[in-house]
């Protein structure tokens, strides 16, 4: 398995990788309907979005992330994972796991974010397994409708890059 930097050509394979995967599915629609905000991760933020790819080069997981633009005068810099997906097959090896860990040590490196931040659907057991018991991720509820138009509420996670 090997995980490279995401390219602007990458951009099909996630999106087939995601498209199998239905808890985001509705996500990544919106987000990929469109290729022009896959297109601003990738560019606007080069070295924080990654793939998997296999032994064929075909894609098996990614990770798009970027940087908060909100960020105050001030206040510290923080990463936000986007989105990340591993097709079913590829699952239990770890590959979320190098995602996260990859992108968090160039937020942390390149950008000199503070912390990651991410949202997750409460019912997404492999996620909040993934940031909160591997990862250590402290998480806050968010109100319900901030997160999911169907009305499920999600947690707002926050994983600290210090100790990267
Ligand atoms: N049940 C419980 N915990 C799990 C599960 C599961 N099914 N899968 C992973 N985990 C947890 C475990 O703690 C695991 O560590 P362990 O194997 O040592 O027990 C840890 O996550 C790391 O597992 P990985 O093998 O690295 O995770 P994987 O490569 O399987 O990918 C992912 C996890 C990305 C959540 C995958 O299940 C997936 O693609 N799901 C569909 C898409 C999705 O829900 N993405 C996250 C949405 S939130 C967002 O994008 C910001």
């Amino acid at each position: 398995m090997n995980i490279r930097p995401a390219r602007p050509e990458d951009q099909p394979g996630m999106q087939a990788c995601n498209l199998r995967n239905l808890p985001e599915k509705l996500h990544f629609e919106i987000l990929c309907g469109n290729v022009q905000p896959y297109m601003y991760h990738v560019m606007t933020w080069p070295g924080l979005s990654f793939v998997a790819e296999d032994q064929k080069g075909r894609i098996v997981g990614y990770i798009l992330a970027k940087m908060d633009e909100d960020t105050k005068e001030g206040e510290r810099s923080h990463g936000h994972v986007t989105s990340i997906s591993v097709l079913r097959a590829y699952r239990r090896l770890g590959i979320a796991k190098k995602l996260m860990l990859q992108s968090q040590e160039a937020m942390a490196s390149i950008y000199k974010a503070s912390y990651v931040s991410l949202h997750v659907r409460k019912s997404n057991r492999a996620a909040l397994g993934l940031y909160r018991d591997t990862l250590g991720s402290k998480s806050r509820i968010l109100r319900r409708d901030t997160v999911n138009a169907d009305g499920e509420d999600a947690y707002a996670m926050q994983l600290s890059l210090a100790d990267l």
